[in-house]
């Protein structure tokens, strides 16, 4: 787990050089001026690629720049490993310490980095290295690993174990160059080789057994070839028969006859609310006070017929008989 805390002994001041200033105007105009707080990961690097670490009064000065509390620049730079809190070696060793890489051997590389370096964020005597732990890099297949950050960017170095690191560190304090990814002799992160089914028999057919075919008593290796296909008979020129008759569809039901219900000019005094029955509302109520109907007692004296006529001047067909209305106007004529 790795701390993060900004280091005791702070700087003055600082100030953005000209080549950052150039790189914060780039950045800067990739975001709306009301959103440019956006940019504080981007400037927290320029600050690192200037100074090699992000010191205290850098904060303030992204915080000023990007008018945004400092608390929030505190809050980002504390959280993101690959800030820099105090100066830094040479080569910064960011060895990952999350659990794939703890499972795999991770415990082993720092103690090495211990015993080579000193305490993690301590810069070495010589002044080349320091090493710091840090959360999952997205390398767990390659695991365990670290990052090795120098002048020459950010590398992963992979598949490690206690005498390759060693290796490595001696290489790069003597300014050899080393070889980044993986150190066993795969590519990226394909497979340790194969480890199943690695039998040849499984391949080289010594283990297929003849198959008993169905019905004849032969195995497939003894059965003899298959015959040729008879060939295809030519078409019959005889005519052709004439289709069996078949029985007339029954004709479709002829539609109800239709008989004015009786209507009524305007209501016997107070009108029923006829948006009660299912399915009508205020427009359909409308249409039927316009049709003469205005007390649930007319609609329930409706037989197929007068359902009929009235269907026929409704705008949906079928929603009296579907929704029950004549039923139900019986029963709210009785007053249930
Ligand atoms: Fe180490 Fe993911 S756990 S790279």
């Amino acid at each position: 787990m790795s701390v993060r805390r900004l280091a005791k002994e702070q700087p003055e001041s600082f100030t953005f050089n000209a080549a950052s200033e150039k790189e914060i105007a780039f950045w800067l105009a990739k975001y709306p001026e009301a959103r440019k707080a956006s940019a504080v990961i981007p400037l927290l690097w320029i600050v690192q690629k200037q100074e090699g670490w992000v010191c205290e009064p850098a904060l303030r000065a992204v915080a000023e720049r990007l008018e945004m509390p400092y608390i929030r620049v505190y809050e980002v730079v504390t959280f993101y490993t690959m800030f820099n809190l105090a100066p830094v070696g040479e080569h910064l060793i960011q060895v990952c310490g999350t659990t794939p890489c703890m499972l795999r051997g991770s415990d082993e590389l720092i103690k090495v980095c211990k015993s080579r370096i000193g305490e993690a964020g301590a810069i070495s005597a010589d002044g080349k290295f320091t090493w710091v732990e840090v959360e999952c890099m997205g390398a767990c297949a390659n695991a365990p690993m670290f990052q090795l950050a120098n002048k020459d960017g950010d590398h992963y170095v992979e598949d490690l174990d206690a005498a390759k690191l060693e290796q490595v560190l001696d290489d790069l304090a003597a300014g050899k160059s080393i070889k980044y990814g993986p150190q066993s002799d795969r590519v990226a992160s394909e497979a340790h080789g194969t480890t199943v089914l690695t039998d040849p028999s499984l391949y080289d057919g010594s283990r297929a057994k003849p198959i008993k075919l169905p019905n004849t008593g032969e195995s497939e290796a003894a059965a003899p070839a298959a015959k040729p296909a008879p060939a295809v008979k030519p078409v019959s020129k005889t005519k052709p028969k004439p289709a069996p008759k078949t029985k007339a569809a029954p004709a479709a039901a002829a539609p109800a006859a239709e008989k004015a219900p009786k209507t009524l000019k305007k209501a016997k005094g107070q009108p029923d609310d006829l948006k009660r029955l299912s399915g009508v509302g205020p427009k359909l109520e409308q249409t039927l006070n316009e049709l003469g109907f205005f007390h649930f007692a007319q609609i329930a004296e409706w037989g197929p017929e007068e359902i009929a006529w009235v269907d026929s001047r409704l705008k949906f067909k079928g929603r009296i008989e579907r929704e029950g209305w004549v039923a139900q106007a019986k029963a709210l004529a009785e007053g249930k």
